[in-house]
């Protein structure tokens, strides 16, 4: 598609990176998030194997390192909590979390941070030695809608993946958890208004510029 059209229209001009980040907003936009201003410029790496990536899952990260990996990144503990907040939208396989519901530890084989009500529901959306590959909303109830549901959920022990339901249980996070959630006694936090500011604080991380990287051709693979 890009190859097409813009392309063709203006060659070498517009990079893979931005429209990926122009995308990203709009997809927002369309699941009834906010929208945001999205700065353009940015010029696509040359790396494109996923083999290649240092930091691969972490759905089992501790916050501590949850939040190095973003420290890393010049980005602090709110940014953390805000954009993995973006789990309020779309699914993951049972691969990534069903060792919750059976693995976990050696009495009841479930991680005891699942609500008690939803592990015989996650139990039967992933049942043991079934299909890895079923898709599980992250965001329980309401996996196509951007909102504050999902954070409701970490509350609730509804978390999906380990790494999320974590960002409840460490103190550090869980302050910015309620902020968004509007507890009394703590400085309120919105998060649509707070998801844009992260998300380009996030999309300025290591842009490249100038004579750096390439405008890809075809933005699966570099030129
Ligand atoms: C601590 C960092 C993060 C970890 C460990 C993590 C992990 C995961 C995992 C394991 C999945 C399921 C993948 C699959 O089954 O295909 C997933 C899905 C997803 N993640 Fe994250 N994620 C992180 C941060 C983020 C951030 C910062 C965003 C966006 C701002 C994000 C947005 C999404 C979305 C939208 C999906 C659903 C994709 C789909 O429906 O196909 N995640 N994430």
């Amino acid at each position: 598609m890009k190859l097409l059209m813009i392309e063709a229209a203006c060659p070498g001009v517009v990079s893979c990176a931005d429209i990926l980040a122009l995308a990203a907003r709009d997809a927002v936009v369309l699941a009834g998030g906010p929208g945001w201003a999205v700065p353009t410029g940015r010029r696509d790496g040359r790396v494109s194997l996923a083999s290649d990536a240092s930091n691969l899952p972490g759905f089992t990260d501790s916050v501590d390192v949850q939040k190095q990996k973003f420290a890393a990144k010049g980005l602090n503990t709110q940014d953390l909590v805000t954009l993995v907040g973006g789990h309020t939208i779309g699914t993951s396989a049972c691969q990534f979390f069903s060792y919750r519901l059976y693995n976990f530890n050696s009495t009841t084989g479930a991680d005891p941070s699942i609500d008690s009500a939803f592990l015989p529901q996650l139990r039967s959306l992933c049942p043991e030695n079934g299909d890895t590959s079923t898709r599980v909303g992250l965001d329980n109830g309401s996996e196509n809608r951007f909102d504050n549901s999902f954070f409701a959920n970490l509350r609730n022990g509804r978390g999906i993946l380990e790494s999320d339901q974590k960002l409840w249980t460490d103190d550090s996070t869980k302050t910015f958890v309620q902020r968004f959630l509007g507890v009394r006694g703590l400085l309120g936090l919105t998060f649509s208004a707070e998801f844009g500011r992260s998300m380009v604080k996030m999309s300025n991380v290591e842009v490249k510029t100038g004579t750096d990287g390439e405008i890809r051709k075809v933005c699966s693979a570099i030129n």
